[in-house]
């Protein structure tokens, strides 16, 4: 039973179909690693790589079945062993949330499996939109929660998996990513004065992330942009200029190699340097420029000459692999500047797809934020001044996430994500 009028019509077989897809995709995931490798910590801030199979299941059923519908535990020492993942400042940190052993590989699967035939038949037949029985039912949140939550962890686990050695992945026939290509455009654009929209109004999204909302406006003065993100070769001149190696690099018979997710590879000079948000500030300063703002981002991806915002840089259309490198095109970047069916009104590329853009802005709450009730600790966790965001996406970003407001954020130093950047003046 809808609880408003206003409340949009539950599409179950929609939300049946996207979490099975999302299923697929992290039993894919998963088998990218070798078995042996499966207790490995490739990052040594994160967990282990089986914690993350039983977190996806054990977070959707937590959420969905349990807080958001009242249902009995099904393993409730498994659901609180995999309730939350980490982001520890250090390895001491780190080593807190060390454990000696982890259950069975078999064991975390047949908990997934329960969890799984739980939350389908929530899905199927509970009343997910009863905002008066819980909060979390407030618009359906919970089930998006669960949803959007796994996509994101995608990617978590792709970056996690790409530190791990070739020879504990599945690499065959997967390699082959290197290729070059010149930008279509270079240089810098003006992007003119203008007022940039940030967040969403609460009541025009399906669903957001708190830090989403309350929309936002901020007035921005004009300034120069540059229209790629800086290439790995762009980067090259800095380090022969005493800057920092980025970590996706690998130094090999006098020069550098570039670590893919399957192979070693030839330095792509074309492609965006992934690099940290401390190191992308250290670049801008050499060029005595700085990195955009957050409502800068907003301006040159969604503002335009006319004065109007639009929903993406490419327009109103929605998102598709034709306007950039994100919802798993690639396993990789590709060459900066040639999508030109991407690019903004300002002739601005790739400000969506083929990395995360880092931005200058810390991290902060909206005017009107309110911590969701479906995830409380989702952003407030993380407003401390130590995390900076980033927008846009990157090649393993779902598109289901690429959203004018949608906002992602990373430690500062943290060198393993997909995260490039552009220098701006003014
Ligand atoms: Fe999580």
């Amino acid at each position: 039973m809808l609880t408003s009028a206003a409340a949009p019509a539950l599409d179950r077989a929609g939300l049946r179909a996207r979490y099975l897809n999302n299923r697929n995709r992290s039993a894919e995931l998963f088998a990218l690693a070798d078995p042996s490798a499966y207790v490995d910590r490739p990052i040594p801030l994160r967990h282990p790589v089986i914690f993350y199979e039983g977190h996806l299941a054990a977070f959707s059923f937590n959420k969905l079945c349990r807080e958001a519908l009242g249902e009995a535990s099904i393993d409730a020492h498994l659901e609180r062993l995999f309730e939350r993942g980490i982001d520890p400042s250090d390895a001491a940190d780190a080593a807190r949330h060390e454990r000696e052993s982890w259950p069975s590989r078999s064991a975390v699967a047949a908990f997934g499996a329960r969890c799984d035939s739980a939350i389908l038949r929530a899905i199927a037949m509970a009343d997910l939109t009863d905002a008066t029985a819980s909060p979390l039912l407030e618009r359906a949140q919970a089930a998006y929660c669960i949803l959007e939550h796994e996509e994101m962890h995608h990617e978590t686990l792709l970056y996690i998996l790409h530190q791990l050695p070739l020879e504990n992945k599945r690499t065959a026939g997967r390699a082959g990513a290197f290729y070059e290509r010149e930008p279509i455009a270079t240089g810098r654009v003006t992007v003119g004065a203008g007022t940039a929209t940030l967040g969403a109004r609460r009541d025009v999204l399906p669903f957001g992330w708190d830090n989403e909302f309350d929309e936002t406006h901020v007035d921005v003065a004009a300034f120069e942009m540059d229209v790629n993100d800086v290439t790995n070769g762009d980067w090259l001149a800095f380090v022969r200029d005493g800057g920092p190696q980025p970590s996706f690099w690998i130094e090999r018979d006098g020069g550098f190699a570039l670590r893919g997710m399957f192979e070693t590879m030839p330095l792509p000079l074309t492609w965006p340097v992934y690099v940290t948000n401390a190191q992308a500030r250290a670049y801008a300063a050499w060029k005595n420029a700085r990195l955009p703002t957050e409502a800068e981002y907003h301006r040159a991806a969604f503002g335009a000459p006319d004065g109007r915002e639009r929903a993406f840089p490419w327009g109103d259309a929605p998102p598709d692999a034709r306007f950039g490198n994100f919802d798993f095109a690639r396993f990789e970047a590709e060459p900066v500047g040639i999508n030109a069916a991407g690019k903004s009104a300002w002739g601005v590329y790739d400000l969506i797809g083929n990395g995360w853009e880092w931005t200058s802005t810390p991290f902060r709450p909206f005017a009107g934020f309110e911590p969701m009730a479906s995830y409380p600790e989702y952003s407030a966790d993380f407003f401390d001044e130590e995390h900076v965001i980033v927008k846009g996406a990157s090649p393993v970003t779902n598109r289901n996430h690429v959203r004018r407001s949608m906002r992602n954020w990373y430690r500062a130093e943290y060198p393993y994500v997909y995260a490039t950047f552009r220098t701006v003046n003014g």
